[in-house]
């Protein structure tokens, strides 16, 4: 089975890509490489010994898409391209609306003009906006107090991939939402390796562990959870890789959605109390206000997954602090450093 991966280069894409191949897939990867190093690329074909065609192209891209497909048997697609920062998208809502949105409506129409009928879509927890629940359910509310333009394309993309399932029933779609991604692959070669300052806690931690910043800022230490600090389903991202070859293996006609998470609820300074006993030293921080819009808990129920895919997750917390900080003390500037 030869799988089209978009976004391939990235942090989450990278680590799928030595899933499938590990897992007998051939693969063919597309990026425009905007927020991505084509050495993440180079490593994965060290890590697997294999070369994977690449084409350095944006999926907005129709005549390049097409012709990708024109030169390639794809039997699937697993569609991660895409904008991910919150805070980015608030600044620049139609570049994310335009790049998130337009991608796949272009990667769509070029898949059914290739009868390629199966798709994986990258979507996100962000989409249950403040939850009204916890854990969260898939049938939990979604598209409803969405806190950012990128949270809200993930949605629409989610309501474009249920109205095209209800126009083609042949068609065979899995939607994957995604907790908070940590840790990198055991080899330490590849990982989350953010432009500029990290949005997220987990690079955030491993810069201020090496000693690239000062220290950790909590955003607040008053919300309704037990020590006060914001609650998270933190998953290793080789468990979530290995989610999509399950999602790959079980996919059928219609739309499938799945939780991708522990359903562990982590606080912050549980966070960091674990990455400091994983690198046997004490990560400085401080307690600071709020972060806008931050919601106070968000963790999974992932037993849909466990019964339709046969999967749960099998990395700790720790082992993703271990990982991680193997890729940061090794790579302390990303994949510029090669
Ligand atoms: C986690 C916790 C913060 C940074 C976002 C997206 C979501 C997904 C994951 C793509 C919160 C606290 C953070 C810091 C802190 N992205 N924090 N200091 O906001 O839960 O989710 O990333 O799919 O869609 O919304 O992740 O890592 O930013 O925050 O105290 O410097 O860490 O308040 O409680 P978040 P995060």
């Amino acid at each position: 089975m030869n799988i089209l991966v978009t976004g391939g280069v990235g942090y989450i894409g990278s680590h799928t890509i030595i899933e499938l191949i590990e897992s007998g897939y051939s693969v063919v990867v597309a990026d425009n490489l905007s927020n991505s190093n084509i050495e993440a690329l180079h490593r994965v074909e060290k890590i697997t010994k294999t070369k994977i065609p690449f084409y350095k192209i944006d999926i907005r891209d129709k005549q390049a898409l097409d012709k990708l497909f024109a030169d390639n048997k794809i039997d699937s697609v697993i569609h991660f391209a895409g904008l991910k920062s919150v805070g980015e998208s608030v600044k620049h809502p139609v570049e994310y609306y335009d790049n998130n949105l337009i991608s796949t409506v272009v990667l769509l129409e070029i898949m059914i003009k290739h009868n390629v009928k199966k798709l994986v879509f990258s979507s996100t927890a962000g989409v249950y906006g403040e939850p009204i629940e916890l854990p969260l359910k898939e049938s939990s509310l979604v598209g409803v107090g969405i806190f950012s333009p990128y949270g809200r394309t993930k949605y629409m993309i989610e309501e474009i991939l249920n109205d095209l399932s209800f126009a083609d029933k042949s068609l065979e779609i899995v939607i994957l939402r995604y907790f908070n991604l940590v840790g990198a692959h055991e080899s330490g070669l590849i990982g989350e390796d953010p432009n500029g300052i990290p949005d997220n806690i987990l690079p955030y931690i491993s810069q201020v562990a090496a000693g690239l910043r000062e220290k950790v800022n909590v955003f607040g230490d008053d919300y309704e959870t037990p020590d006060g600090t914001g609650v998270r389903d933190y998953i290793h991202v080789v468990d979530l890789a290995k989610g999509h070859i399950a999602a790959l293996k079980h996919i059928k006609q219609g739309v499938n959605t799945y939780n991708l998470g522990s359903g562990i609820g982590v606080s912050v300074l549980d966070l960091l109390n674990a990455y400091s006993r994983a690198i046997g030293k004490d990560v400085p921080y401080e307690i600071v206000t709020k972060r806008p819009n931050d919601v106070s808990s968000n963790y999974s129920n992932a037993d849909k997954a466990w019964e339709d895919l046969h999967w749960k997750t099998e990395r700790s917390l720790e082992r993703a602090c271990e990982d991680s900080w193997r890729w940061q003390s090794n790579n302390p500037n990303g994949y510029r450093t090669s």
